[in-house]
């Protein structure tokens, strides 16, 4: 029998025996591929190739590819082979053999390396794939009567790019396996037939517009799940029950204290929780940081999944660190990234499953809420839109809503949830076809094709005369341009820094002898093209023509030194506190720069102040500053410093400043510390779960901070008629005296209350024989109005009392009955009449009581009505 990791490695050595370079996987983010979100199959790394956007560096290449897919996020547990995360194992062919040599290789490796019977095998075509079927029949040997047509069998990685009818194996796992219905044959989609192998002959580009193109050659992609194969090869079940799986799962059942294969509900959540947490495991060790967008989002998503179902299986304490190590035990041999990054991928996961906690238990309340509603009502249904509402919001899955429900004998209205559910579906889908719609024109997009890569030289100069390459005016192209138009323009080469790696786009013009235009922003396309957006300030530019370009210097020395002075801080904060900080996110501009690093809590004064001398003492030594163009391998041999989940091209730059830092960056620098000048960190804070920034300032920037510091000092000082020096001395004085005057006012208004109070007392009134005062009183706030009430009640030790109060627009009442239930009076029932005369509510005990009030034109009157209301209580 086969373990996972040997079918893995058996794959590729068979096909490296055929010319094929074995490559490592690529990472779960597709390199420069907005088109998709994560990795969904092997061919995803070669896209490049078979499109012929890159030139193929070998012919023909062989993996085990490391993909996510979520479109069946449901259905994972559910089946015997949806997974989230899964392994690819598959050949691929850029431009070189075709399915003369695909076909007959994969029916080789199956029947006589694999050793699966024939007879067991079954061989799906494209109908219209005559050539396909003849290669099966007469070079592989398979009987024509297994092969089937199947107009599925047309693959693509997506709604772009390229694509191919193909031609799959499956296998017949027996009749005991089957749904036993009538149609039941291959392509039926319960547990019989598994599909084990795809062939895809890659030999179309599909455009937005669902348009086939001919790829420039013809190619190989195959594709076989490493998990399937497994299954097959292990004669088990289920992918989940593979050695790849397995130990996961006994873990996580040893966790709930149950046992696998005992209940299948609990099987269900043990598979979910299993396959969701190597999932995230895989996607936090290529980088890939829960948020709420795009890839981060997905991953998200997973991860709460994996806690929701956890919770299903009674596992209430954190556990996905402690699967995440059983898995890194088991992978991390053949994915060392599990290993390499384990402080980012622990101190995620745990962050994430702390903070879902704590949104699952406000969930749980809400849902606790609506069950007390309900019961109270007599009904015994929960709304679909409210439960739909608790899996939006607090990512509660129907199941788990149910299962609450459950307890106390009330159900989901399902139906009325599945619509609330698809009515959401179409909404997003909706957006994000709007979305899709909005994109650069077909002129501009051949054009960037055509022109390529721009050549940058503004490393080492700001200025050089370049030729107008092409020129469009709001999408579309023209020959030349005038005063007042703002235009893109595409230069022969550039000193111009597009905006990329934080660092902002250079400004500057662009000049002939007869006219000039302003550079407003530079951008870099996919293609490695670089779009100036310029305004012509006079004259008339021609496409053909050679420009002078300019760029702006002051801005240009004043962003270098923020760009070198980031370096510093980054080499520095790893220095203080440990190599676990990444960077997340850079800013750098002539003002300032930014610099965002995963870190876990504040950093204390000490740490910024370490921070910052050493940045200085760096600057001080004056080191020199190299750049280096080398191989990405020779970059991370050399220990520079990546920008983690970043992809880089096969030759990077690396920038070294003596021996003090060393990064991978294509931005522009200084030549020799010195010249960054003085760098002041300006602010510090967190931006995230685990995300901290920080602001700081270099060279002329740090100076001009200084001065505004110094003028502040001075107008300071000048208001308190103090030499700098001494304001700190001044304003503590100040502090102390400001102090003892409100002691003092409040003190003088205690006493001004006082006499009011007592003047009061000669108001005292009687209603029903028993002492009443009720009055309007002057008090700042309900603390104040307390303290008169306290006042007046030891001076009146039999009755009933009522202040109220106005200020500043608002309005207090206060109510005293002593002693405690005279003549069955209550407090808080008085203020509580008192008070909705003014439109407000209030109540409290029995012997005190206060409230507020909303119309103070409306106090006078409810103080009037207290005898009224007194005489009503005393009637009942
Ligand atoms: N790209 C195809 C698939 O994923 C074959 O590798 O099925």
């Amino acid at each position: 029998m086969y373990t996972g990791n040997e079918l893995r490695d058996m794959f590729r050595k068979y096909f490296e025996e055929r010319g094929h370079k074995i490559l490592p996987s690529a990472s779960l983010i597709p390199k420069d591929d907005p088109t998709l979100l994560l990795t969904v199959a092997g061919m995803v790394p070669f896209k490049p190739y078979f499109q012929r956007r890159v030139e193929p560096p070998f012919p023909r290449a062989t993996t085990a590819q490391k993909c996510v897919r979520t479109p069946d996020l449901e259905e994972v547990g559910k089946t015997a082979r949806h997974h989230t995360y899964f392994e690819m194992l598959g050949n691929f062919s850029f431009g070189d053999y075709f399915k003369n040599e695909a076909i007959p290789w994969a029916w080789e490796y199956i029947t006589q390396v694999l050793k699966i019977p024939a007879e067991k095998l079954w061989v799906t075509i494209y109908p219209e794939d005559a050539e396909a079927k003849s290669i099966w029949v007469e070079k592989a040997g398979v009987k024509p009567e297994r092969i089937v047509g199947d107009p599925e069998n047309f693959w693509a990685a997506g709604p772009t790019g390229p694509c191919g009818p193909c031609s799959e194996i499956y296998i017949d796992l027996g009749e005991t396996r089957g749904c036993g219905k009538p149609g039941c044959s291959v392509g039926c989609d319960c547990d019989r037939f598994l599909e084990i192998w795809n062939l895809v002959f890659m030999q179309y580009n599909r455009d937005e517009a669902g348009v086939l193109t001919p790829l420039p050659k013809q190619n190989i992609d195959t594709g076989m799940g490493l998990e399937r194969i497994a299954s097959v090869m292990q004669g088990v079940e289920t992918n989940f029950d593979t050695d790849l799986f397995r130990p996961i799962i006994d873990f996580v059942a040893g966790l709930a204290g149950i046992a696998y294969k005992e209940n299948p509900k609990s099987d269900l959540a043990l598979k979910v929780v299993a396959d969701h947490t190597r999932a995230v495991s895989f996607m936090l060790a290529d980088g890939i940081r829960p948020n709420n967008e795009g890839r981060g989002y997905v991953l998200r998503r997973i991860l709460r999944r994996a806690v929701r179902y956890a919770k299903l299986l009674g596992i209430d304490k954190p556990f996905l660190e402690s699967v995440f190590r059983i898995i890194q035990r088991d992978y991390a041999h053949a994915y060392p990234e599990l290993k390499e990054n384990e402080n980012f991928i622990v101190n995620h996961l745990n962050l994430e499953e702390k903070n879902f906690q704590a949104t699952l238990e406000q969930g749980t309340q809400m849902l606790q809420e609506k069950v007390k509603g309900l019961l109270e009502q007599g009904g015994t249904v929960l709304a679909g839109t409210d439960a739909f509402y608790l899996y939006e919001t607090y990512g509660f899955p129907v199941e788990l809503t149910e299962e609450m429900l459950e307890e106390h004998g009330l159900a989901v209205d399902m139906p009325s949830f599945q619509a609330a559910a698809e009515e959401h579906r179409q909404r997003a889908k909706e957006q994000s076809q709007q979305m899709r719609a909005v994109s650069e024109s077909p002129a501009l997009v051949q054009k960037v094709k055509q022109l390529g890569i721009t050549p940058f030289v503004g490393y080492d100069k700001i200025s050089s005369m370049a030729n107008i390459e092409g020129l469009f005016v709001a999408g579309e192209e023209r020959q030349d341009a005038g005063e007042g138009e703002e235009v893109t323009i595409f230069l022969s080469e550039t000193p111009f820094y597009a905006e990329s790696g934080g660092q902002v786009a250079d400004g500057g013009v662009l000049r002939t002898s007869r006219a000039e235009a302003r550079v407003l922003d530079v951008k870099k396309g996919v293609t490695g093209t670089l779009y100036h957006r310029a305004q012509i300030v006079t004259g008339v530019l021609h496409v053909g023509e050679t420009v002078e370009a300019v760029a702006d210097q002051t801005n240009r020395l004043a962003t270098t030194r923020h760009h070198s002075a980031t370096h510093l801080l980054q080499a520095a904060l790893r220095s203080v506190l440990g190599e676990h900080v990444q960077q997340a996110g850079s800013l750098v501009t002539p003002e300032r720069l930014r610099f965002d690093f995963t870190h876990f809590s504040p950093l204390t004064p000490d740490d910024l102040r370490a921070v910052e001398g050493l940045i200085n003492e760096a600057v001080l030594k004056n080191m020199p500053v190299e750049a280096t163009e080398m191989s990405l391998d020779e970059a991370k041999q050399s220990g520079a410093t990546a920008l983690f989940g970043e992809k880089y091209g096969e030759t990077v730059r690396v920038v070294k400043m003596g021996t003090f830092s060393k990064e991978l960056c294509g931005g522009t620098h200084v030549q020799s510390t010195g010249e960054i000048g003085m760098v002041k960190i300006l602010s510090e804070g967190g931006i995230g779960a685990g995300l901290r920034r920080i602001e700081a300032v270099a060279g002329l920037e740090t100076l001009a901070y200084l001065r505004s510091l110094d003028e502040q000092v001075s107008e300071v000082a000048q208001l308190l008629k103090a030499q700098p020096a001494d304001i700190g001395k001044r304003v503590g004085g100040l502090v102390a005296q400001v102090k003892d005057l409100e002691r003092e006012l409040s003190h003088l208004q205690a006493k001004l209350s006082k006499n009011e109070a007592e003047g009061l007392l000669s108001r005292v009134a009687e209603v029903e024989g028993i002492p009443v005062l009720a009055a309007q009183v002057q008090a700042s706030d309900m603390e104040g109005l307390r303290q008169m009430a306290d006042l007046l009640r030891s001076k009146l030790p039999t009755g009933v009392l009522v202040l109220g109060a106005v200020s500043e627009g608002k309005v207090n009442f206060v109510t005293a009955v002593s002693p405690t239930g005279l003549s069955g009076l209550h407090a808080g029932q008085i203020i509580k009449e008192v008070a909705k005369i003014t439109g407000g509510g209030g109540g409290g005990r029995p012997d005190m009581a206060q409230a507020g009030g909303k119309d103070p034109s409306k106090v006078g009157e409810a103080i009037d009505r207290v005898p009224a209301i007194l005489r009503g209580f005393l009637q009942k």
